[in-house]
């Protein structure tokens, strides 16, 4: 399988760079993804992958060896669109056979290979149906079965699963992990979905404007988010953000936060944040709030309060819901806090 090197690798269309020196290796069987918000450029580096888009600089490497003058085809990877782009007059066994019968293959293997990919992807019941008899999941595994049949080297997803309602996204992630798992082929995903990212990924890079802000493995992206944007972007519901002077008096942080002497802001979760009617005892930072809202969801409770004049939400445990207006304490763990340098949104602790 193939290992992919980006070195220096720039995009610019006109005066605009919409890639910046991306300098990245995306190791061989690897489930490497592309987070970050729209426009980021994250379609622009899997193009360049595929040979879809040319680079204005640096060099992609498949296995050492240079990429950027080869064709598509020459390239040998497959691409898996949002939109499924099926062949609407096509059966689904003819959508899968088609990159075979332009490779010319033999009708004997040409069957056997469909026939076992159907069985991969669970469409052998579906091979005569045309597109249009199709629900958007079934679509979507024969788009894949397509990618899949030619035994690309390496696989290139764009968001392939946004077209799919919520349920059906879950069972085709799900999908997707085995098929990586089974078939262990390189695979680069793009995604602006982080719960997405971080259930796929072997490893994750979170894009911002052009830019990596952070290449690690998604609990690692969780757990210490290299600066605000990625800390805001990554987990659900965002992370809290309060300026660190609004912890004067608040120990050990206040202590800590004057040895620092220099400006911060400081991230929570909310799930970190515990709220509570009473007061918890000293393994706690203790921060007193009103309450705004409580929100019940499938399996938390969460509380929007008003810490200093700044919204903050945390999760309820184990007591009764507090109304609003009602004084609650807010409890977080010193260690489950995020410090980060206002000026530059760099992480420090
Ligand atoms: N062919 C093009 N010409 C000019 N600008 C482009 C072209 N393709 C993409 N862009 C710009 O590059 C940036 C990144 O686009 P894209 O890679 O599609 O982002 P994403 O996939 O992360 O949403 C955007 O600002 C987009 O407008
Ligand atoms: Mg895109």
């Amino acid at each position: 399988m193939v290992e992919i090197r980006f070195e220096g690798v720039e995009k610019r269309f006109g005066s605009v760079t919409v890639i910046k020196k991306l300098d990245l290796t995306i190791r061989s069987r690897e489930f490497f993804t592309f987070l970050g918000p729209s426009g980021c450029g994250k379609s622009t580096i899997l193009n360049m992958i595929a040979g879809l888009e040319d680079v204005t600089g640096g060099t992609i490497y498949f296995d050492g060896t240079p990429v950027n003058g080869l064709s598509p085809a020459e390239r040998d990877v497959a691409m898996v669109f949002q939109s499924y782009a099926l062949y609407p007059h096509m059966t689904v066994y003819e959508n899968i056979a088609f990159p075979l019968r332009v490779k010319k293959e033999r009708k004997e293997k040409i069957d056997e290979e469909v026939k076992r990919i159907a069985s991969l992807l669970d469409l052998g019941s579906l091979l005569q149906r045309k597109p249009k008899e199709l629900s958007g999941g079934q679509k979507q595994r024969v788009a894949l079965g397509r990618a899949l049949v030619r035994k690309p080297k390496v696989f290139l997803m764009d968001e392939p699963l946004s077209n799919l309602d919520a349920k059906l996204r879950l069972d085709m992630r799900t999908e997707l992990k085995k098929l990586h798992q089974e078939l262990g082929i390189t695979t680069v995903y793009v995604t602006h979905d982080q719960e997405e990212a971080m259930v796929l990924s072997d490893r994750m890079a979170v894009l911002y404007m052009g830019v990596i802000q952070q290449c690690d493995i998604p609990i690692n992206v969780y757990k210490k988010p290299a600066n605000v944007f990625v800390a805001d972007f990554i987990g659900s519901p965002p992370m809290n953000f309060v300026d660190g002077s609004s912890f004067r008096g608040v120990e050990p942080i206040w202590s800590a936060l004057r040895e620092l002497d220099r400006e911060v802001v400081i991230g929570i979760r909310p799930y970190d944040l515990i709220v509570s009617t009473r007061e918890y005892d000293d393994k706690f930072m203790v921060l007193r709030g009103e309450v705004l809202m409580v929100e019940q969801t499938g399996n938390e409770i969460w509380v929007d309060g008003v810490f200093k004049g700044i919204k903050i939400r945390g999760r309820l445990i184990g007591e009764k819901n507090p109304f609003p207006g009602e004084s609650v304490f807010f409890h977080v763990p010193f260690e489950k806090l995020h410090i980060f340098d206002k000026e530059s949104g760099t992480r420090i602790i």
